[in-house]
């Protein structure tokens, strides 16, 4: 049984004949190339029904997103169970067909290529899976799982298939005498090593990793995310990190994208989102996630707990999708969606009432049932709280 090597130790034997461009290699600073560009990208499951298998309807799980990826940032993408994280993942690596809209890769529309077309980009593009238990197969060796890439590209790395894995095992943290070893030897965090090591393998440009340590015990996460992290800064990686909670993109992002049932309603970089979110949607989610600094905890000790499910997918909520949920909803929420634009300088929203900016809807009245729509907790503190921005506030226009 191997043991769980030193999961924080640093990125081992990197090969020096990787290329690694200079610019990139020198820090996370991203550059002002575009490597990835999605426009108006929709995925609508049809729903069947009946021995005809008749379409009735669809689930809108992505339902027109438009975002950039900069060469060798990282792009967080946040939001609850079933907004449509993981299709969007899909979606970007072609891994699904998209609906409608466009997948542009270093430029060239990929959006409709074949598993032929896309064999070539498959080496540039790469996921990460996770479930670290189902996504490698219990039948094959280490060796045989981290190998696979290069058989499938029919490609033999200088030193063979077989140094070049275990190269790599290093890189990740592992030994190379786990070449021979079996899935279910390994730890969680383990097993996502050696689903981080498949994804390197043929040195890809963008890696798409879907929820890489939810499924991966607390005291395992920032390892894994750690080592994510020295990975990108020594092969100068361009990431696209899905999760379902702020805390775990938090340190690793560049720009995080806020995601809604099948929307972006904010994306922004990180600094300008936490400091201050403009969607009450993300404020919401920010307020859920625990606060490091313990000064800050004693001051900001209020939880906005929204009350009412997520809607569902299939008919989503006319105007503003979340409209049946905030609190600050009123009539031309319900009617008019809001298109995300750039309230500030990289910082775009989609929301006619947003926080830390001028009301673009200033004079509405707040609908009687949002006011109900959130309940606050006190967790630290125990002096009675008004609702977040009290709704007669979410009339008053700038609060700058
Ligand atoms: N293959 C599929 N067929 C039908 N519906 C799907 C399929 N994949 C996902 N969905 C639905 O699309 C919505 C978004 O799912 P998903 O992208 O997995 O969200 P997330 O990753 O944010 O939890 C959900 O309602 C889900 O049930
Ligand atoms: S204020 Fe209106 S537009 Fe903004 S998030 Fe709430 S419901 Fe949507
Ligand atoms: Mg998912």
């Amino acid at each position: 049984m191997s043991e769980d090597r030193s999961e924080d130790k640093a990125v081992t034997s990197l090969d020096k004949s990787v290329d690694v461009p200079e610019q990139r290699a020198a820090g996370k600073t991203a550059s002002a190339e575009v490597l990835l560009k999605v426009t108006g990208l929709k995925k609508h499951f049809p729903i069947k029904k009946g021995l005809l298998q008749r379409t009735v309807g669809a689930v809108r799980a992505v339902d027109g997103i438009d975002f950039e990826v900069h060469a060798g940032e990282t792009l967080g993408v946040v939001g609850e169970s079933g907004c449509g994280k993981s299709t969007m993942g899909r979606l970007i690596t072609r891994l699904l067909e998209p609906s409608a809209g466009t997948v542009e890769f270093e430029g060239r529309d990929i959006t409709h290529l074949g598993v032929g077309g896309m064999r070539p980009m498959r080496r540039d593009m790469q996921m990460i899976f996770q479930d670290p238990y189902s996504s490698l197969n219990p039948r094959h060796t280490i060796g045989t799982i981290v190998s696979a890439p290069f058989k499938l590209q029919g490609v033999t790395p200088e030193g063979g298939i077989k140094k070049e894995v275990q190269r790599l095992l290093e890189v990740v943290g592992l030994s190379p005498e786990h070449y021979n070893r079996y899935p279910h030897e390994f730890s969680g965090g383990q097993r996502q090593r050696i689903g981080i090591a498949r994804a390197l393998a043929l040195s890809p440009r963008l890696v798409v990793a879907d929820e890489p340590v939810s499924a991966l015990d607390v005291s395992i996460q920032a390892q894994v995310v750690n080592l994510l992290d020295d990975l990108q800064t020594e092969l100068g990686l361009t990431y696209v990190i899905i999760a379902h909670d702020l805390s775990v993109v938090r340190h690793v992002s560049d720009r995080i994208a806020v995601m809604y049932l099948g929307k972006i309603v904010e994306l922004a970089d990180r600094e300008s989102l936490y400091k201050a979110p403009m969607h009450p949607y993300t404020k919401a989610l920010l307020s859920a996630v625990p606060i490091p600094d313990p000064k800050r905890r004693s001051a900001k000790s209020r939880r906005i707990l929204l009350k009412g499910d997520v809607p569902s997918p299939i008919s989503p909520p006319s105007g503003c999708r979340f409209h049946t949920r905030c609190w600050k909803a009123t009539d031309i929420c319900k009617t008019q969606e809001p298109p995300l634009v750039a309230l500030k300088t990289g910082h775009q929203v989609a929301c006619h009432h947003p926080e830390n900016a001028p009301d673009q809807a200033p004079g509405q009245q707040v609908l009687a049932q949002a006011r109900e729509a959130v309940e606050l907790v006190t967790v630290a503190k125990a002096e009675p709280e008004q609702p977040p921005d009290a709704p007669e506030t979410a009339q008053d226009g700038p609060k700058e």
